[in-house]
């Protein structure tokens, strides 16, 4: 099978690209364990992408249930050099309000208790991979023209904080975040990221803001509704700035 050109992780609300032509269901197992589902391969501006829902087809997995390592290491067995990651998101600056698309540029993780490395010592082997710039520079660059040339607004750099979950957090908690230098707030960006560099892969995060976070909007409460309906409307320029990256 010839490799992929693109690998795209969609997370809550983006379960499909509706895109894609000729695809094809991709199943297979990692020595990491079971992927999150099948990898949609098909045909994209006539290149080869490939889709994997973060969370399962029919959205079964929680944040800290994901296996980050089987899903990355899966999309680098089918050839994938390229990762575009989608990740739903809570906003906390101004910048970063409901429908709003963007990548990040930082992150800090809050993340705790998850397998976050392919190096767990076996072979007595450790890896300090450099992550001094967690998402790839050159992909970020290629997106923000490809969004450019789709007409599509992102906005370019920002601090992404990768919570626990599966709750949503506590005001004071994101309000630290915002001292902390966050401006937007999700639950998957990690261990994702680092485990994308512990296997050489380019990665990028394309952040779909679908609330204000805890304390930073109006709403009283997050629902789901909401959030679901802002990622829908949010997601339509994707196709557009797919087309773009991968022509
Ligand atoms: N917090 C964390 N993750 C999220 C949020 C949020 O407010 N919205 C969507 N994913």
């Amino acid at each position: 099978m010839p490799p992929l050109d693109l690998a795209v992780i969609g997370g809550t609300g983006l379960y499909r690209l509706a895109a894609l032509t000729g695809v094809q269901a991709v199943e297979g197992d990692t020595p990491y364990g079971a992927p999150s589902g099948p990898v949609r391969v098909g045909q994209l501006a006539g290149r080869r992408v490939g889709f994997l829902a973060r969370h399962g087809e029919g959205h079964s997995l929680p944040p800290h249930r994901v296996n980050y390592r089987a899903n990355l290491w899966r999309l680098k067995d089918l050839g994938a050099r390229r990762v575009l990651a989608v990740n739903t998101v809570g906003g906390i600056t101004d910048a970063w309000g409901p429908q709003v698309l963007g990548l990040p540029d930082q992150l800090i993780d809050y993340t705790w208790g998850r397998t976050s490395s392919f190096w767990d010592g076996e072979g007595g082997e450790v890896l300090h991979v450099d992550f001094g710039e967690p998402y790839t520079p050159s992909l970020r660059a290629a997106v923000l023209a490809a969004a450019n040339k789709a007409g599509v607004a992102l906005v370019d750099g920002g601090c992404y904080g990768a919570t626990q979950g599966p709750r949503l957090e506590t005001r004071a908690e994101i309000a630290r975040m915002r001292r902390d230098g966050c401006d937007l707030v999700g639950m998957t960006g990690m261990p994702e990221a680092g485990l994308a560099r512990e296997l050489g892969l380019d990665y990028a995060c394309l952040a779909i803001v679908a609330n204000w976070a805890a304390g930073c909007g109006d709403a009283a409460e997050i629902t789901l509704e909401e959030v679901l309906a802002n990622v829908e409307a949010a997601s339509a320029g994707l196709p557009g700035l797919l087309e773009a990256l991968l022509g």
